[in-house]
């Protein structure tokens, strides 16, 4: 069982922990009355409950909001600009993604695409233009998307399968414990890590991590889907496997199109952007800028062996690689 710590009385991890809690709108801090300590309160709907120094021992699943049915989702960017001081790392970013779409971001390094994420995930805020989701601005993190960071970002604190269960608490705070730790298995089994559910990060390598990263995001059943570059750090084959995972799970089996995640992936890979993508965003860098917009409308199910050798793959990749390298220093560049 995991506890909340009171405001002021956290510490190290557990402070990551509570942090966490507060940005994805699971948490909040109030003062119960005028001049009191603060207290870390649990805010469902927006009714606060206290979880402070009278309640520190509140289970996680407590705090687990009720989720909304799945649902397809718009997201919109509306002029966005956004500095780390005086670096403008983005300027004025439009983009629009229908319910549904499977969005690749493609740029070279710095160009300020894990920036775009962080701002969609609601981790930051632009300081021009808005983004919308669902027709909503946002406010903040929520749990409409599911972020996959760069830099596989487990808590530390938690086992590999602790780290799942979470996620799939929240996504489905009314089945039973048997349910949770079986859907936290099996997400951790689609990306082959059946056997680590009990190893704590540290006792993993780095793509092991990502992909326990990956299955987290997954378990979470979000609507949105944030992926920045989650498969670099894999090697070829399980990066090939989990690509077409990946896109069996955004296809949906049996399902209609209408029910597909919004999926934004963030890549330095062009075929695999090709192989993936309904639309291809190129950016350029210095400020980070769009520099074009691509619906790539590659027949489906896409196959890499049959895929590949066709004119219209080699014309397509051949252009975007062409236009990734437009205005940059030869060296600058990974995506070739
Ligand atoms: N926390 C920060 N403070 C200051 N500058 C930052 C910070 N995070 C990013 N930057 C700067 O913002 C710019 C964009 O960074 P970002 O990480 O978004 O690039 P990226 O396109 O994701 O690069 P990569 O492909 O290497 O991951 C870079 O110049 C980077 O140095
Ligand atoms: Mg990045």
């Amino acid at each position: 069982m995991l506890f909340v710590p009171d405001a002021d009385g956290g510490r190290g991890d557990w402070r990551q922990f509570r942090d966490w809690l507060v940005r994805q709108q699971l948490c909040g801090f109030r003062r119960l009355s005028p001049g009191d300590r603060w207290h870390l309160v649990h805010c469902p709907g927006g009714e606060c409950r206290d979880l402070g120094h009278r309640a520190p021992g509140t289970s996680l699943a407590a705090l687990a909001p009720v989720r909304e049915e799945a649902v397809m989702l718009s997201v919109r960017v509306e002029g966005v600009s956004f500095a780390h001081g005086a670096q403008t790392v983005l300027r004025d970013i439009h983009l629009a993604a229908r319910p549904g779409e499977f969005v690749c971001l493609l740029g070279p390094s710095g160009c300020g695409k894990s920036t775009l994420l962080r701002l969609l995930a609601g981790l930051e805020r632009p300081d021009r233009g808005r983004i919308l989701v669902d027709g909503r601005p946002i406010k903040g993190p929520g749990l409409d998307r599911a972020v996959v960071f760069q830099d596989y970002s487990l808590f530390p604190w938690l086992s590999a399968g602790e780290n799942v269960l979470m996620a799939v608490r929240q996504a489905f705070p009314d089945r039973s414990r048997a349910f949770h730790h079986e859907t936290a298995r099996a997400h951790l089994a689609r990306v082959h890590l059946e056997d680590a559910f009990d190893k704590m990060p540290a006792q993993l390598s780095g793509g092991m991590r990502q992909r326990a990263a990956i299955a987290r995001a997954l378990a979470q059943d979000a609507p949105v889907l944030l992926m920045d570059e989650p498969f670099g750090a894999l090697d070829a084959v399980t990066r090939t496997v989990l690509q077409d995972q990946l896109l069996e799970l955004w296809q949906g089996e049996g399902q209609e199109e209408p029910q597909r995640k919004t999926v934004f992936f963030v890549t330095h890979d062009v075929e695999e952007a090709l192989l993936l993508a309904t639309t291809v965003v190129v950016m350029g860098t210095r400020p980070g800028t769009i520099k074009g917009v691509f619906a790539i409308d590659l027949p489906r199910p896409r196959v890499r062996r049959s895929l590949y050798p066709t004119v219209t793959f080699q014309t397509q990749r051949q252009a975007l690689v062409d236009l990734l390298h437009q205005g940059l220093p030869l060296d600058a560049d990974r995506a070739a």
